[in-house]
């Protein structure tokens, strides 16, 4: 299985699993691998100028292009399967059809978009929302990663020019449908006994960055009443969340926070931590995170501390279409048809091209995780439906 060619790059000895981020040494190492896995399996590959990589089957770029794919990138010690699993399973597929002759009625290609899931940046589906324009380059070039490297210098580096990011509406006026595989990140499959099942839908979800600002001072030299550390009332509202969140049937979480300046001895002067807040609607999304964002106002008012609240990303919920669902469905034996909590590339071109979702079973649901995985037996499944897709969708 292509997986294997991928097992020891970006892996992560501190956090455990992967860490392959946008534009990092790592992930120059996949495109690479890619490209050339993409020309050994006779496609031609081509970046465009927001870093996506598109490995097409002959010289035709449109009009009504198939394109299958996902992303190479990882979170922070990330699990082998989610984004890899996608890419390496569409080549496969390609590899099968060539081998059995099949000529494609359409245009076809195999897409992989970069930093999907937003880890050095902070912009989840960075390069899908450039290419069709939910993410102005301008808002996006602002980000610097958390060394402080700006994207900008992050894409020189990688051969781009970022004075050329942007939407690509010629690119996306050529795509007439896409279909992404993925690992199932959850447990809706299992119980049906099925190896792979079709995506209804993807929740709204966005990502807020909480600043709590403080007076640093002296551990040792600083009366317990005469200070303004805003860590407490970070951690007050880091528990508030989960509290509001159970109370309203969201999801919140709080897996990053960074103190500043992060001394053992020093009461720090800010705290900034990341809420990730998800529901089947962005009403309900914004219902939980102002009541979230309320909470945190008057911990950090107790503390005399002040609260900035940045919103950083948000995703309405999506619906896939029911055409390509169903047909999707049908084609694969009557699949179980099961949504999704997690964010996709699929999510973002939904809004401009009849987009639709694969996923291969995952025994124990984990992912964003080293423990993330799939048997190769369903990783096969998920070929074969791929590739009976592709046949169906070009013939
Ligand atoms: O965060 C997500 O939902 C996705 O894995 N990017
Ligand atoms: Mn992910
Ligand atoms: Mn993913």
């Amino acid at each position: 299985m292509m997986l294997g060619e991928l097992a020891d790059i970006g892996r992560d000895p501190v956090r455990g699993g992967y860490s392959r981020h946008g534009f990092t040494a790592a992930e120059l190492t996949l495109r690479e691998w890619f490209v050339e896995a993409a020309e050994r399996a006779g496609l031609q590959p081509e970046t465009d100028r927001n870093g996506n990589i598109w490995a097409w089957w002959d010289d035709r770029r449109g009009p009504d292009a198939l394109v299958t794919g996902s992303h190479l990138d990882s979170v922070p010690g990330g699990g082998a399967f989610d984004g890899p699993l996608g890419v390496t399973s569409a080549l496969a597929a390609v590899r099968e059809l060539r081998a059995a002759g099949f000529a494609p009625a359409r245009p076809l290609a195999v897409a992989v978009f970069v930093e999907e899931e937003g880890g050095r940046f902070g912009l989840p589906c960075l390069g899908s929302r450039l290419l069709t324009g939910a993410l102005p380059a301008a808002d996006a070039l602002r980000r610097t990663d958390p060394d402080g490297i700006p994207l900008a210098a992050a894409m020189r580096a990688a051969g781009l020019d970022p004075e050329r990011a942007g939407a690509e509406p010629e690119l996306l006026a050529g795509i007439g449908a896409f279909v992404e595989l993925h690992v199932e990140q959850g447990t809706l499959l299992a119980p049906s006994g099925a190896a792979v099942g079709v995506a209804t839908g993807i929740v709204a979800h966005g990502r807020w960055r909480f600043r709590v600002s403080g007076q640093g001072n002296h551990a040792g030299t600083t009366a317990m009443d005469a200070r303004r550390d805003p860590m407490p009332a970070a951690a007050g509202a880091v528990l508030a969340a989960r509290e509001i969140a159970v109370e309203h049937g969201s999801r919140a979480t709080v897996g990053r926070l960074r103190p500043t300046p992060g001394g053992t001895n020093v009461i720090a002067s800010a705290v900034d931590f990341w809420l990730d807040a998800r529901d089947d609607t962005e009403h309900r999304v914004r219902a939980t995170v102002d009541a979230i964002a309320a909470a945190a106002h008057r911990l950090a008012a107790a503390e005399g501390c002040t609260l900035d609240i940045v919103e950083e990303s948000s995703s309405g919920r999506v619906d896939f279409p029911a055409p390509l669902r169903d047909e999707l469905a049908a084609l694969l034996g009557d699949a179980p048809q099961v949504p999704t909590g997690a964010g996709h590339d699929a999510g973002v071109l939904a809004a401009h091209v009849p987009s639709g979702m694969i996923f291969v079973r995952n025994p124990t649901g984990i992912s964003h995780a080293p423990a993330e995985h799939a048997e190769p037996d369903d990783c096969a499944a998920g070929v074969r439906a791929l590739t009976a897709v592709l046949r169906q969708l070009a013939r």
